[in-house]
């Protein structure tokens, strides 16, 4: 009963978080689980596709038939992104990726002092990597998440514009029981001229109806 819908086209996926060194034995994160990006791997290598998933430090194993790429830091992963969309028909940024990375990263473990009750990190920018994509010559079909705790649709929209995606997958990460590091998730999905609610349920099922969805509005576009 296998469906090779997808035969013949690679899909570059983005997943989990990204890891911003402070010093040897400290890190800036989040709570992505990789769970919602695994899922999409796995759903489009069922119907076929070649895919290859970019994963940050996740503790999942890999959907079969993918070839899995880890990275740790926002600017390992921009890096194996833009490699791997050279040839890729889509490509979904489905990773929490910090918007902010630590200026510099100290070579030795920072020490707490008796004089010191306070300290700061200075951040500065990361590249945006599902921007960076959308704006190649070639750029595959691209699809952004939007990770919101309020505001969803007006905020989904604006990254859509923005950034120059195709679709965007906007979820409400205020909500108990969905989002980050949960089994569940419903999505809002926007596209130029249209948008349909994909309502809370496993996030492998989600991720089905999410790839079926891609297929559709690429034959349309
Ligand atoms: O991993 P799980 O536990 O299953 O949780 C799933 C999820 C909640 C992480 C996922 O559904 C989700 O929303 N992923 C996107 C999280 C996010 O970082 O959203 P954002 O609104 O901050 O970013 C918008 C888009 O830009 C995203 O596609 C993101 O991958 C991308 N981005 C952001 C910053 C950056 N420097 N580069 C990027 O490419």
């Amino acid at each position: 009963n296998a469906n090779q819908s997808l035969a013949g086209q690679h899909w570059v996926i983005t997943a989990g978080p990204t890891r911003e060194a402070i010093d040897p034995v400290r890190y800036i994160s989040n709570h992505s689980s990789g769970k919602m990006g695994f899922s999409i791997a796995d759903a489009a290598q069922s119907f076929g596709a070649t895919v290859t998933l970019i994963a940050g430090p996740v503790n999942l194993a890999t959907p079969s038939n993918c070839n899995r790429i880890d990275v740790q830091s926002a600017e390992n992963m921009h890096e194996v992104a833009l490699e791997q969309t050279i040839s890729a028909d889509v490509f979904i940024a489905c990773a929490a990726v910090a918007d902010y990375k630590v200026a510099k990263i100290s070579e030795h473990k920072i020490k707490k002092t008796s004089t010191n009750d306070e300290m700061s990190i200075e951040l500065v920018k990361n590249p945006d990597i599902v921007a960076s994509v959308a704006a190649l010559k070639n750029k595959p079909f691209t699809v952004g998440f939007a990770a919101e705790t309020q505001d969803v649709e007006h905020y989904a929209k604006g990254k859509l514009a923005r950034k120059n995606l195709d679709m965007i997958a906007a979820n409400d990460v205020a909500k108990q029981g969905q989002g980050f590091n949960s089994d569940d998730n419903a999505l809002k999905v926007f596209w130029h001229n249209g948008s349909i609610d994909l309502p809370l349920t496993g996030k492998r099922q989600l991720a089905e109806q999410l790839v079926v969805l891609i297929n559709d509005r690429m034959q349309d576009d």
